[in-house]
Order: C-alpha cells, then structure tokens, then sequence
C-alpha cells in the first residue's frame, strides 16, 4: 500500500478554528494564557501579572505572586464532583494485578504520604529524590511532595548507583524514595540496594538523612536502621487529610536531570503555576480529552514524559490515568492491546521504538484484541518513520484514530509543536504545527536570522515565553542561559534541527548538539565518553550515534587504548560496563570500536562528522579528509567497524 502524503481525518471548520486560536494566542500571549489560568487552575489567592521577563536576560516568570497548590490542583478540587472516579488505574508486570484509585482514594493515600514525610522532618523547599518502579507510589509521592511544597527529584529506575549519586549530591537531597525492589517483565531488579551503594558513596555521604522505603515484592535488600524507613507501614498510621501548602506560582515543583551535550547532567527546574498550566492544557488539546477518559501514557515517570503525561496532564484534567508497570513484550507483544481491551484505554501513548520493535512480530498482536474504545494514539521522543506512523494508523488506529506525534523536550514542560487529533492534517513523519502560544520559528544556523516562507530548512527555535518552558538549572542560571538562551539571543533554542516544508509543516531532523536519542530516552555522548575515559584502558574516547532499525539510534564508541593495553574480548566487555555503571543500562553501547587513533584536523580536533559517517556505513560520502593530520586512520576505522558490524 502505498503511504498517503496527507491524512484528513478532521474537519476543515475544526482546523481554521485552530489557525484562528493559534494566531491570537500568539499575537496577545498575556490575555490567551491569563484567561486558561483563571478559566482552568484553582487559586489560593489571584495573580498580580500574567507574564514577567523575557527570554532575552533568562528571567521569565509566569502568574506573578498567584497562589496554589499543584496537588490541590490535580486532586482535591475532583473530588466534589468526580470523588468516586477512578484517578489511578494501574497494571502492575503480571497481567490482570491491577490496583485502582479513585480521586477520593487517591487523596486520603497522598494525604497520608505528606503526612508521614512531614512527621519525619521534610520541609517545604527540600529536595526529595525519588528512585522508584512504576508502582502507584510513585505518582502519590510526586503529588505528596508538591502538597507540602517539597522538590521532586525523579531519576529514572534504569539509572546506576553512580548516576544516582551525582543527581542526590547536586541537589542536596536529604530524602530519598525507594522500594526493596522493582518488578518488570518478570525480573526483579534490587532498587534498594541500588540506592544503599548510591548513598553510601563518598559524595553522598552527609547528604541523605532518611531513606524511605516502600514494599514491592517483599524481597531482601540492605537495611540501615538509624537510615531506612519502612514508609508503607508510616503511611498507614498517619492522618488522611494533609493541608496543602500555599505556594507560590513561581516556588520550584520540581527538578528533572537530563542530558546535555557537555558536562554533567543538568537539573532542569519546572516552577508550580505554569508548569501545571501548560502541562493540563496540552494533554487538552494535544490528545482531545473529554470526559471520563481512560488516557494511557506508557511511559515511565521517571521521565518528562511521565511527569506531564502520566500524573500532572491527566489528573489536573481529572481523567483516568493508566500507569503500567510491565514492557510491551512481557508476557508476548500482545500486551499493551491486552491492556487496551481489559481496560477500554481511549488515548494511548507511547514512542516510535515500541511501535517499531512491536511492528516487526507482524499484525496477528493486536488484531487479537477489540482495540475500538481507542480514539487517539500518540508518539513521542523521537522522529517516528512512515512505515510505523502507517502500522500504528492502520494496524492499531484501524484507521479510525488520530496519530499525534507530539515533538517537546523535558525542558519545555509540554508539547510544542504537534497535530491536534481532528484538527489538523496529519503527515505521517512531521509534528505538524505548533501548539497553542508556540510561536516556532526557522533559523539560520550561522546568522541566527529567521528564514522566512516555506521549503526551507534551519534549527528550531521558540520566540516567545510560553508558560511551561522550564526557568533554570539547579544551582547553575549561567549554564541555563548559555544552552538554551544565548546561541540565538531572543530566542529560546531546544537544540534540534528542522525543516519547513511547502505547507508549513515542521519536521524535526534530529539534535544539531552532541545529544544522543536511543530509544527515545537522552544521553549525553559526554557522559559516556568520561566513563569511557574513567577506564585506565581507555586514554581517549569518541562517543556518536548511528542509525538503528528499533533504537533509532544507537551508541558507537570509538577508544584509543592506553599504552600497554591490548585490544581483547574481554576488555570491550569491561568498557561496556563501565557505561552500564556510570549510567545505567539503558544507555549500554551498541559498538565499542577499540582503535589506534582517531581522526583529527592538524589542529587536534576529532572529526566527528567523518566518525559518523563511518559508524552509519557512508563511507562513499565522507567528504574531504584531506584536512586530517593522518588520512590513513580513516581506513583503517572503516575496515574494522566493517569487521564489528
Ligand atoms: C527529541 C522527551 C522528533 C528531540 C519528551 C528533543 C522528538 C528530545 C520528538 C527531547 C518528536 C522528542 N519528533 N523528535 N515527536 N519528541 N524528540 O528531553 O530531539 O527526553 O530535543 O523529552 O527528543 O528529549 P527529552
């Protein structure tokens, strides 16, 4: 069959309505965004401005001296009309152990967390890391902090001892969530001991005063009396009500690491109003919410993605939310249209990896399952490719759902440029349009100008503050402003590449910075390149990223071996590890390249672009390398990743 250009399934009233709505959101941000916030979000007490600050000097603020409360926000204020709703519903790595919440449920046990945190001494403003599986807990913890106006510090459960360390030393972070273990795909996966090893390295050491630790499987770990906490049993004996805390508009909600293309990862910081704005608004309009939902966001909250899409977006829209414990493929790739069916899902949400990785066992999957209560699917994380834009339409959608392929970063809180199901036009590939108070635009890379009309391509970048862009590193505004703020000055700059086509459609054409994307989850080649380096083998390292049929990326790492070091088995082995501990297994490399040298201009630059190309097989193309100090390294480079491939 052959892959349509365009997909209609809206209607061309819907789609003007959109232009006209975009425009004058963009053309008068301060009464558009005013409006949502006083229409939408409940507050304590109004604010003085709706927008404050610029991109220009970094000082953005939004609903100036407004009060709320996000938890309030996403929880108490349903529980009036929607009290016997169910908020949470999840599937936990078994098929069928499902637990459900209902917003009443769900307060009285968020009611009781902030309670026992507080009894142990957490204070509004304090950092709490939180290092756990995908069980209920760990929304009701997120929602319990921003009750008592303390920080969240999620860090992703597939994340090292090591990476945990560095995250709960930067931040300071006196408390930390656990579980005794984690549970996916039938694996148990020591999270505790994990933690233990996190906290007892050198840099924690004075940090961490308790560590809080829920039940999962029951199973052993590491225990420290004077440290750990058995917080389910603490829970239990606390008070179900919990006032909230009246926080400021502009008070930190939370912070989220993530990978930039130099140095350690930075502490993304999300303030409470307009974050909780931009993330209520656009699982709105982004997904067509209506009432009674059941929306399935299925990805882990330990990203951006869960943040705004598992338990801010849809709770603050009072919908169901689903919250799955287990992977696509456990126990057969029938799972999530297994869900689908037992749990009438109407929105789901996923990225091009899994679609892809599902599509390859072919369509017998989820034409097993009754898929109809489906009404929008969604991807995020990365580009997705026609042919699983097509399978996702027509194999899952039936070709009666809307795709949304919603492009954002953790940094901008929310979705930025996507279709609107019903709205707009699809084009299997491209993110579409812009979201309501995005004003996208194309820039030349070098001059920094803005390329005006269509068929054009350029870096992405967004003119005006929207009030879900994130407001600063922890602990670090400089580094804030040189990333995302100086390169093009008035602008904010995401760090993606882009192209404009002829209908004025964005497609992103990937990271210009040296940023991975492997799976969809973001890896800095600078980190994996200092553990490589941390290796006593390893005296130089070049980190890059190929093409990978599942991944869409993958990680290629070439080393230049200290003398006396031979090349073996065993030491790539070694090096593959020494990623897995710094990082985390997700970001495990694909191909570790050990070599002699590596290309360098006289003046003793790698020549990535050249290393690219090799990695990705394009050879014929590589260009000049008459500039490099020793043209023969490129050879020799090419023969062996031929021989590793
Ligand atoms: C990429 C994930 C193309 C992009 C929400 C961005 C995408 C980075 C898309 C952010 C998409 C995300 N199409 N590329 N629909 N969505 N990206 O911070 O390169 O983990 O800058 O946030 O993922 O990754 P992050």
């Amino acid at each position: 069959m052959v892959l349509k250009e365009v997909y209609n399934p809206h209607t061309e009233s819907a789609f003007d309505q959109y232009k006209t709505e975009h425009a004058s959101s963009i053309a008068d941000p301060e009464s558009y965004w005013g409006q949502k916030a006083l229409e939408n979000l409940d507050w304590f007490s109004p604010f003085d401005a709706v927008l404050q600050g610029s991109f220009t000097d970094g000082s953005v603020a939004w609903f100036v001296n407004g009060k709320m409360n996000a938890c309030y926000n996403a929880v108490d204020r349903h529980v009036d009309t929607k009290g016997s709703q169910v908020a949470l519903l999840w599937e936990g790595d078994e098929p069928g152990d499902t637990k459900s919440y209902t917003y009443t449920q769900l307060l009285a046990r968020v009611c009781q967390i902030a309670n026992a945190m507080k009894a142990e001494g957490v204070k509004k403003g304090d950092v709490v890391t939180v290092y756990l599986p995908m069980m209920p807990e760990v929304t009701m913890v997120m929602l319990a902090c921003a009750r008592i106006g303390a920080v969240h510090s999620v860090i992703f459960a597939g994340f090292s001892a090591d990476a945990i360390a560095e995250r709960i030393a930067a931040s300071q972070s006196k408390w930390v969530f656990t579980s005794d273990e984690g549970l996916r795909g039938g694996k148990r996966l020591p999270l505790k001991n994990i933690c233990d090893n996190a906290m007892n390295k050198e840099i924690c050491i004075n940090v961490v005063s308790k560590c809080f630790v829920f039940e999962r499987t029951g199973g052993k770990c590491n225990w420290s009396d004077s440290r750990d906490v058995k917080f389910g049993a603490l829970a239990d004996s606390q008070r179900p009500y919990c006032p909230c805390e009246t926080m400021d508009s502009e008070d930190n909600l939370f912070i989220l690491y993530t990978s930039g293309s130099t140095g350690r990862p930075k502490g993304v910081v999300h303030t409470v109003g307009g974050y909780c704005l931009y993330a209520m608004e656009t699982c709105k309009n982004s997904f067509g919410l209506k009432d009674g939902d059941v929306f399935a966001c299925v990805a882990d909250a330990g990203w951006i993605t869960g943040h705004s899409y598992i338990v801010y977006g849809p709770l603050l829209n009072g919908v169901t939310s689903f919250m799955f414990e287990s992977t696509p493929m456990y126990p057969d790739e029938g799972r999530y249209w297994d869900c689908v069916e037992r749990h009438k899902i109407n929105v789901f949400y996923t990225a091009p990896t899994a679609i892809r990785s599902l599509m390859r066992f072919g369509d017998t999957a989820p034409n097993k399952y009754d898929l109809s209560s489906l009404r929008v699917l969604g991807t995020v994380g990365e580009p997705i490719n026609p042919e699983a834009w097509r399978w996702y339409y027509e194999v899952v959608g039936r070709e009666k759902c809307s795709v949304v392929d919603t492009y954002w970063q953790t940094e901008t809180g929310g979705h930025v440029i996507t279709n609107y199901p019903g709205v707009t036009p699809m084009k299997p590939g491209s993110c579409t349009l812009p979201c309501f108070g995005i004003e996208a635009v194309v820039l030349d890379s070098q001059t920094g100008k803005e390329i005006e009309g269509n068929d054009v391509e350029g870096v992405l970048a967004i003119k005006q503050p929207w009030p879900g862009v994130t407001r600063t590193c922890l602990g670090d505004h400089e580094r804030y402003l040189n990333v995302y703020m100086k390169p093009y000055p008035g602008y904010y700059f995401p760090g993606d590449g882009c192209r404009r086509d002829k209908d004025g459609y964005i497609w992103i054409t990937g990271r210009v910075d040296d940023v991975l994307n492997v799976s969809g989850h973001r890896i800095g080649t600078a980190e994996v390149e200092s553990a490589l380096v941390a290796h006593p083998s390893v005296s130089q390292a070049a980190v890059i990223g190929f093409p990978h049929d599942i991944k869409g990326q993958g990680i290629c790492c070439y080393c230049t071996l200290t003398y006396g070091h031979e090349e073996s088995e065993d030491l790539v082995k070694e090096l593959r590890n020494a990623v897995r501990v710094a990082i985390g297994p997700f970001a495990t490399p694909d191909l570790i390249v050990p070599t002699p040298s590596l290309p360098m201009t006289r003046s003793g630059k790698i020549m990535r672009r050249i290393l690219r190309k090799i990695a990705a097989g394009e050879t014929d193309t590589l260009g000049d390398v008459g500039t490099l100090g020793d043209p023969s390294v490129v050879q020799k480079l090419i023969d062996k990743v031929e021989t590793l491939q």
